[in-house]
């Protein structure tokens, strides 16, 4: 039986259900904050601003250039964005100042966004990287944070880091020889010796991933070489160790959470069901619970033996095994805090630091000028090693002071931005730069852009937060007829006639400032002095080609360089 509908009523119907679709559409366009700026396209779609971003993304591989463009479109030191359909939209901040002030001076309103709790949650349940800036998030500090004291970084981490370093000069001396001054790839050598360098620190094994390619190809007489000079030379690669790509497996899968709209279950998904996460993971928790054991056996009769600390995990034990003594109670050195602990301390110790020396010997290249000016500095810091011909010891090079190596590494740091935005989420109602922002909403700050690398936007100061007001002069400013250019010079004054190094002299946020600015710091600036002192000492970078010269990004877990060529003869 057909239902007879006049058609008025099918009218009045199809007009009822139009008005559901447009009010349930309406219901998922964002929303945005009242009165800072946007990009009007995006409030008009659900998707908000990824459509934009992602195909930014896949034409250049980049995302925070994307954000920093916007910023400079809409004209604003303050924007917002809109990345997830129901979510607050994301709030950008492109200028030093106020940047500085939220994450040293008002603590009580920005904390640990808890996006970093879905993105690495999965992966590091342990470790307070995450974590909100509550009790728990202390006492992990506090178990973790003799591995920043200058002895252990200077008695342990720096010769660890010297010695296997000088395996990366040898391959590198003999790739040198067998490419004839062709070009050669090099970024993944500087993975693969931040991983070597970073295992020995926090473990105490070799892992052997330059070993394995100095290998392949020690004393060969020669290789194939294409005939052009400019065309980079193709070695013959070993297979990488498997305690070097499960170490790397598992950093990059930080990447499916970071790439997801709903980052904690798809990374959850991966760590259960993708076999090459699967064996990664095994062999982490296999390697730990060994190296933990073999610690305990060092610390478990006497607990004070200072001189046996040879890693991080030593380090950790030895905390944990006096602590017991002293409580009088069962010992607990294997733990899930532990193991977290330690697996964060490995991953952000060689992530971020290989992408930096990544940069920092691109720029060298760039600039043959600084680099001359960085070796002779090293040359006079290290005179006894330049006469002797050795290379400075990491006791020469941590102890000395050279003042063009600390603003080339800063000056490296505002171009190379490893890391180039720090995200804090407003833990109440507040107000940013005279707008209301609303409790749970997380805020972006760029250090690659505006103030940082390109002129400031003009900012009218009784919109500053008071204590941004109050540490006006804190730093100095760039000036905008040469912020575009790359002078470590910038960073240098003279003090009664001595050249000195003055890290306030303008803007640069390469770790975060705060409570929860980068816990690593010490460790990294050691990472970075041994090993740029060490490669600048025994190598000319000559210019590269053009074509394999691209400043271009590529954001991973870090704002790695696409491009990472290499031209080198050893220095005389
Ligand atoms: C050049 C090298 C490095 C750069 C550029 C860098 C940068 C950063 C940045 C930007 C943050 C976030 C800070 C914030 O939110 O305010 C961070 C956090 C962190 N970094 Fe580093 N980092 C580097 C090296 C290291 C190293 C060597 C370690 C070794 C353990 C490390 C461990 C950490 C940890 C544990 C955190 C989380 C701190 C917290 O949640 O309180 N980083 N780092
Ligand atoms: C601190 O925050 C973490 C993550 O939300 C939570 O698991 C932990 O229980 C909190 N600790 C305290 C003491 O509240």
């Amino acid at each position: 039986m057909a239902i007879n509908l006049s058609p008025g009523i099918l009218g009045l119907a199809a007009f009822a259900l139009f008005a559901v679709t447009v009010l349930a559409y309406r219901a998922l366009l964002p929303k945005p904050i009242p009165g800072i700026p946007y990009k009007k396209e995006s409030a008009k779609r659900v998707l908000g601003d990824a459509p934009d971003l992602l195909e930014w993304r896949s034409e250049t591989k980049e995302i925070w250039s994307y954000i920093r463009k916007l910023t400079v479109d809409l004209e604003s030191p303050i924007i917002q964005m809109f990345m997830r359909p129901f979510g607050k939209p994301w709030v950008i901040v492109a200028d030093f100042r106020e940047a500085q002030d939220i994450q040293v001076n008002r603590q009580d309103e920005f904390d640990r966004s808890t996006y970093i709790g879905e993105v690495f949650g999965p992966l590091l349940p342990g470790n307070h990287v995450w974590m909100p800036s509550n009790e728990t998030f202390r006492a992990h500090r506090w178990l973790i944070r003799d591995t920043m004291s200058p002895g252990f970084l200077q008695n342990v981490v720096g010769p660890t880091i010297h010695d296997s370093t000088q395996d990366l000069l040898t391959l590198w001396r003999e790739r040198a020889r067998l490419a004839q001054g062709r070009p050669f790839e090099g970024g993944k050598d500087i993975i693969r010796n931040l991983v070597d360098v970073i295992i020995r620190a926090t473990f105490g094994f070799d892992v052997g991933a330059i070993a394995a390619q100095l290998n392949r190809i020690f004393g060969m007489d020669k290789i194939e070489l294409p005939t052009s000079i400019d065309s980079p030379a193709i070695f013959p690669y070993a297979a990488d160790p498997e305690a070097y790509t499960s170490v790397r497996t598992l950093v990059d899968s930080l990447q499916i959470a970071l790439k997801s709209p709903i980052p904690k279950q798809h990374l959850t998904f991966a760590l259960k069901f993708y076999p090459s996460l699967v064996a990664a993971r095994k062999w982490n928790e296999r390697m730990m619970g060994d190296r933990l054991r073999a610690a305990w056996r060092k610390f478990s009769g006497n607990p004070d033996q200072d001189d046996q600390v040879k890693s991080a995990v030593d380090l950790l034990v030895q905390r944990e095994a006096q602590m017991a003594k002293k409580e009088n109670r069962n010992v607990k050195y294997d733990t899930r805090v532990i193991r977290d602990e330690l697996f964060g301390f490995f991953s952000a110790g060689h992530e971020t630091t290989s992408t930096t020396i990544c940069w920092a010997l691109k720029y060298l290249t760039r600039h043959q000028d600084v680099q001359q000016k960085l070796r002779s500095a090293l040359r006079s810091a290290h005179q006894r090693a330049f006469a002797a011909g050795d290379l400075p010891s990491s006791h020469e090079i941590l102890k000395a002071d050279i003042p063009y190596l600390d603003a080339f590494i800063e000056e490296n740091h505002r171009w190379g931005t490893s890391i180039p935005t720090v995200i804090r989420i407003a833990t109440r109602d507040t107000v940013i730069l005279g707008h209301r922002i609303p409790k749970g909403t997380d805020v972006f700050m760029l250090n690659n852009g505006p103030s940082f690398q390109t002129p400031a936007f003009a900012i009218d100061e009784s919109k500053r937060s008071k204590t941004s007001q109050e540490w006006k002069d804190k730093n100095g400013v760039w000036d905008d007829s040469d912020i575009a250019k790359f002078t470590p010079e910038r960073w240098l004054v003279e003090d009664k006639g001595n050249v000195k190094f003055n890290p306030r002299a303008g803007p640069v946020l390469p770790y975060g400032f705060g409570l929860r600015g980068c816990f690593g710091m010490k460790l990294a600036v050691v990472e970075l002095k041994v090993i740029i002192s060490l490669i600048v000492w025994s190598f000319e970078l000559h210019e590269t080609p053009l074509s394999l010269s691209s400043f271009a990004g590529d954001d991973m877990n870090t704002h790695r360089c696409q491009q990472v060529y290499f031209r080198l003869a050893e220095t005389k």
